[in-house]
């Protein structure tokens, strides 16, 4: 099956979505549409997914295989005093299902570029206006709303964008928070920007962060040292265009042995 890309910006999504969007609420057989795109827990009886094949409402435009992604990161943060931040409110559908998801504990924010987004505002959901590629617009942010539990980079995509977001967001992430970086294949696409291994798309730059996670195990400190980095990322994961980056407190790291020894 062909996926429909997602729009740059705020642009008519694909026909077949808007398609789904339109339908009456009918799981089953959205499901079944979908069925060529659906892999492990964006099955029919996942909360999320049941939530997106069944909308009725405020059109939501996500890639499929991202719900698996979603499940298996995001389920920790459910029916819990969470901040969660959405960069990309296009329609505003998205906010509407992290709203659904993580319950009404949650506060959910977004943003966009497009001020007629501020007009999808409800109960629970807070959108402000502005640029992911201003700095200063991103430190305001985070100043009104972090720490965040959970960021999700699903703006403009273009390699600033996605780069600028990370620089300024991910130290307010809190503790034991995410930080998800989307649609990382326009790093591959000329129009956002990308290149194949070309340098400065953000998956050339999330590359230094794998050497960064590493760089405990420095015998070089000449030019490869702890960062901040270093001391606050558990993990990367990254899967088919995306990045989540799960943060902890991180002490250096030791080995010990047990057992007995057999030679
Ligand atoms: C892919 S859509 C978001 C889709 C939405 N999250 C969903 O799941 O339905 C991208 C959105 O990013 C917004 N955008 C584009 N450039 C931006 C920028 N520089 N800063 C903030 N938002 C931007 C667009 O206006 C558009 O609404």
């Amino acid at each position: 099956m062909t996926v429909p890309k997602k729009p740059r910006a705020a642009k008519k999504p694909a026909a077949a979505v808007q398609t789904l969007a339109e339908q009456p609420s009918q799981p089953a057989a959205v499901a079944q549409q979908l069925a060529p795109a659906i892999t492990r827990s964006n099955v029919p009886g996942t909360d999320l997914f049941d939530y997106f094949a069944s909308n009725n409402g405020r059109l939501i435009f996500k890639w499929m295989h991202y719900f698996d992604i979603y499940e298996k990161h995001f389920a920790q943060f459910r029916n819990r005093k969470i901040k969660f931040l959405e960069i990309g409110v296009f329609h505003g559908g998205s906010l509407q299902m992290w709203k659904n998801y993580f319950g009404p504990q949650a506060e959910i924010v977004g943003v966009d570029i497009n001020p007629h987004c501020k007009t999808y505002e409800e109960d629970g959901i807070k959108i402000e206006i502005g640029s992911q590629e201003d700095r200063g617009f991103l430190r305001d942010l985070a100043a009104k709303y972090g720490p965040f539990d959970i960021v999700l980079d699903d703006g403009g995509h273009t390699m600033t964008q996605q780069i600028i977001s990370f620089e300024e967001l991910y130290p307010h992430v809190r503790r034991d928070g995410l930080y998800v970086c989307e649609d990382l294949h326009t790093s591959y696409w000329k129009e956002w920007g990308g290149g194949y291994r070309k340098a400065n798309t953000f998956i050339e730059y999330s590359k230094q962060l794998i050497d960064q996670l590493h760089a405990w195990h420095s015998k070089d400190p000449e030019s490869f040292n702890v960062t901040a980095f270093t001391q606050s990322a558990f993990g990367l994961h990254f899967y088919d265009s995306m990045l989540v980056v799960e943060k902890r407190l991180i002490t250096p790291p030791f080995s010990r042995a047990t057992g007995t020894p057999s030679f």
